[in-house]
């Protein structure tokens, strides 16, 4: 009989040996060849490339063929690949259609993941997860089309007419245009906002078993189809602890600098604890050193928030934050630092991006690393339906009570 009134060997028989892991901070759940995370060391590479070089001189297009298929593309992969995306762009008409079903103030989270279930009603000619065919045409299908869906739901949120995609145009290009372009009107495009959204892209690419991913592949282990799994990690992913921070964040910068931008009481509120308040866009399960994403990151945002001479006041307190986080015991003892959310939010809004928009552009990002990982693991001989067990801690055995006698 243990304390709480179990009887802990009736426990056992009907559990067997099972470990309890919450969160599953040291359970492995799957073996994977994609993402490389060393978190002490503040280590990422992507099929062994490290981030810094992928970041500096790769493009997302690349990053997302090289997480996919294993290998960095010779031209004539990455030629056709290329292609084969800008060929499937467009959206069936039908499908246009569901946005206007929705509210004109629905998050564009809830927006995209439906419009991707939605996908294999349209395609229920490559649903099936064991032909290769099959799954190479829904892998370019939902590359090319995640940006498409993106834009119209930032167009339905803004009540601004939807715009073709126009083939001519990079991946990046294309969705800047669609997002904020009118039909019949030239887009100027900024190529250095090309680029800037180019790199956030390959830095959200894949981070191994992380919520959304893990869920992908939960999902897929039950043989559910591509767009079915990609769709529940969006979902996953619209959490405000793992994609949904970088709202969070400019939310919390914001927050400050209308209360007349005192960092130090706000720092003491999180130390203390006082209604939940946490540092947004700080901490991470596995990084307990730095975030190598967040440090490439600060740099770009130092450069773009400071383009023209102009300086963001929400950069001037997130910078004092970071400092003050640095020198502070809370922080340091229990490793918290900087993530990846922590200054996409500041660039992304000096971009035009609305901050409901944030956590779409971590999608956006993370696609490649979903599908690769749901490739890997349908692929995966050891791979067996995802069906964790519990440690059962309700009522023993009772009588049913009678109405009467409750
Ligand atoms: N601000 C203040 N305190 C924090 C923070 C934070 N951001 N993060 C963790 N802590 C504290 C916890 O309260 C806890 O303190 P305690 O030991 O006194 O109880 C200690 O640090 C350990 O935190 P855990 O919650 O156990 O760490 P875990 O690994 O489970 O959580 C997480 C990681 C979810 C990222 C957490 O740090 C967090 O909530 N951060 C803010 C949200 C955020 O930025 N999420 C984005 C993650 S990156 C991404 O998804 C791309």
């Amino acid at each position: 009989e243990g304390n709480d009134g179990y009887d802990v060997s009736k426990l056992m028989k009907v559990t067997g040996n099972v470990t309890l892991d919450s969160g599953f901070v040291n359970t492995a759940s799957c073996s994977s060849a994609i993402t490389y995370i060393d978190g002490d060391e503040g280590i990422l590479r992507y099929r062994g490339y490290p981030i810094e070089q992928l970041a500096e001189k790769s493009s997302f297009l690349e990053v997302s063929y090289l997480l996919i298929y294993g290998e960095l593309p010779s031209q004539t992969q990455i030629d056709d690949f290329d292609q084969k995306i800008r060929r499937h762009t467009l959206l069936h008409e039908d499908l246009k259609a569901f946005f206007g079903g929705f509210p004109r103030d629905a998050h564009p989270m809830p927006v995209l993941s439906s419009a991707v279930s939605a996908l294999s009603t349209f395609y229920q000619d490559s649903l099936d997860p064991f032909d290769k065919e099959q799954v190479e045409i829904s892998t370019v299908r939902l590359l090319a089309k995640l940006p498409t869906i993106a834009a119209y739901a930032y167009k339905k949120s803004v009540g601004q007419p939807f715009l073709y995609p126009d083939n001519s145009l990079s991946l990046p290009e294309n969705f800047l245009r669609m997002t904020f372009g009118f039909p019949a009107e030239p887009y100027d495009m900024d190529e250095d906002m090309v680029k800037a959204l180019d790199l956030l892209l390959i830095l959200h690419a894949d981070h191994e078993q992380n919520c959304s991913t893990s869920t992908v592949r939960l999902v897929g282990s039950s043989n559910a189809n591509l767009f079915a799994s990609v769709s529940a990690g969006i979902n996953a992913l619209f959490g405000p602890l793992h994609g949904g921070a970088n709202q969070a964040v400019l939310e919390m910068l914001n927050t400050i600098h209308q209360d007349g931008g005192d960092v130090d009481t706000f720092v003491k509120k999180v130390k203390n604890k006082e209604d939940g308040v946490k540092l947004m866009g700080f901490g991470h399960r596995v990084y307990k050193n730095y975030d190598p994403r967040a440090a490439i990151i600060k740099k770009t945002a130092d450069k773009i928030l400071t383009k023209d001479g102009v300086s963001d006041p929400l950069l001037d307190i997130a910078l004092q934050l970071e400092q003050r986080a640095l020198e502070d015991d809370y922080f340091v003892e229990r490793k918290l630092y900087p993530n990846v959310d922590f200054y996409t939010g500041l660039i992304y809004k000096s971009m035009g991006f609305p901050e409901r928009m944030f956590t779409v552009l971590f999608a956006l990002g993370r696609l490649p690393g979903w599908i690769a990982q749901w490739r890997e693991m349908i692929e995966d001989p050891q791979t067996k339906i995802g069906r964790p067990r519990q440690i059962y801690t309700g009522a023993t055995e009772r009588d049913y009570v009678a109405m009467g006698g409750r």
